[in-house]
């Protein structure tokens, strides 16, 4: 019997528990214990993202989010820079774009991260910058931005910074309120454990002055309606409460295993993957990889759609695959939330096996093995 497993950097893997949790019966959202589940799922968002601004959830996918933040914080009169080291990336210089709000797309190499010193060059060539929109963990390219660095020279320019931590938070360190990030987003589907459908947004007073001083050309999306129900610990449209409730349930066993536990145990699945990757004489694609997806060169001769057919069809894995130009060149193997030191195993001899029946000649074991010493040097 073949058993589904995700690999893909979103949707991930959800414990059991967190599906029985969303299974109970549905109650109303304008009722006293739907507020209740708010504020606390309000409260524990401020852990995860680590401040003390305020947590918005939106009914919709991480973009909705992403979209929100932006259209929110670039009313008429602002200008905006995007870092473009991705798709992701991409799609928030589209947003910008779509809306018609001034931007600059700075050109990143993909596969690196955003240079805080190429934003001070860019804050340097053009005063009219406000507002700089990053992403921190670039999915599409493995890529790790320094937030930290870009946040000092946001400030120092007075600027408000957005950063989409779709595979960010709850996965690799993110500290919003010591780096000085103005917005942070995420996603359901990634880290924290969840069905795709809710957006969160962390986002502090120097974000809300610049909402607070514009027209937001939208209505499901303008943070200042979600801002006003939150004050009742409420929701403006009808929420997906289910995974709310789901929500809660999984923030709630985040916040008591520990953040810096899980960073750890992410970037510990990420070292014993390039560890595996190295030993079957792969390659990973990034220069400044991510801790919660690891993105791996497909070797010549290997057909990539097949690889992942194989991963698929033979053995239940789900693998991503590459994005825009990546495509067909890159799988990409996930490293965030319900994931164990026996699911990253299990990836890698897959991979081992799908690699061979495709045509490469690998060591067969070599990757499991070099992973296990990761685990047992770890382990102690
Ligand atoms: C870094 C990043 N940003 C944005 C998105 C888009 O999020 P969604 O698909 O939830 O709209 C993703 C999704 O994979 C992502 O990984």
């Amino acid at each position: 019997m073949k058993k589904i497993r995700l690999f893909t950097p979103g949707p991930v893997m959800i414990p059991e528990d967190t599906m029985l949790e969303m299974a109970r019966p549905i109650d109303h959202h304008r009722t006293a214990a739907f507020r209740e589940s708010f504020k606390e799922l309000g409260s524990l968002l401020q852990y995860v993202f680590q401040t003390s601004g305020t947590c918005v959830t939106i009914t919709g996918s991480g973009t909705a989010a992403a979209e929100a933040a932006i259209v929110g914080c670039c009313p008429p009169g602002h200008k905006a820079l995007v870092g473009l080291n991705g798709k992701f990336a991409e799609r928030w210089a589209k947003v910008c774009a779509n809306f018609g709000i001034p931007h600059t797309a700075m050109p990143v190499e993909w596969g690196t991260g955003v240079k805080a010193s190429d934003v001070e060059a860019q804050f340097k060539a053009d005063p009219k910058l406000d507002t700089v929109i990053i992403v921190h963990s670039e999915t599409s390219t493995t890529a790790l931005s320094d937030v930290a660095a870009i946040a000092r020279v946001t400030r120092a320019h007075n600027a408000i910074l957005i950063v989409d931590g779709i595979t960010a938070v709850g996965a690799i360190p993110v500290k919003m309120d010591e780096w000085g990030v103005d917005v942070y987003i995420t996603g359901s589907q990634k880290a924290l454990m969840l069905p795709p459908g809710l957006g969160f947004l962390a986002v502090n007073d120097r974000a809300w002055q610049r909402i607070d001083s514009g027209k937001t050309p939208t209505l499901y999306n303008d943070l200042k309606a979600y801002r006003k129900s939150l004050e009742k610990n409420d929701v403006p449209y009808t929420p997906a409460n289910t995974l709310i409730l789901g929500a809660v349930h999984n923030l709630r066993k985040i916040k008591e295993r520990g953040l810096e536990n899980i960073w750890k145990e992410t970037a510990l699945f990420a070292r014993a993957t390039r560890a595996a990757v190295a030993a079957l004489g792969l390659k990973t694609y990034a220069k400044d990889p991510t801790d919660s997806v690891t993105g791996i060169w497909v070797p010549q001769g290997v057909d990539e759609a097949k690889l992942r057919k194989t991963l698929r069809g033979d053995f239940g894995q789900q693998w991503a695959g590459g994005q825009g130009d990546l495509e067909g060149k890159i799988v990409r193997i996930t490293h965030m939330g319900y994931m164990d030191i026996f699911d990253t195993l299990g990836g890698i001899a897959a991979l081992e096996l799908a690699l061979k029946k495709n045509g490469y000649n690998t060591p067969i074991g070599a990757g499991v093995s070099a992973a296990q010493k990761v685990f047992a040097e770890a382990l102690g």
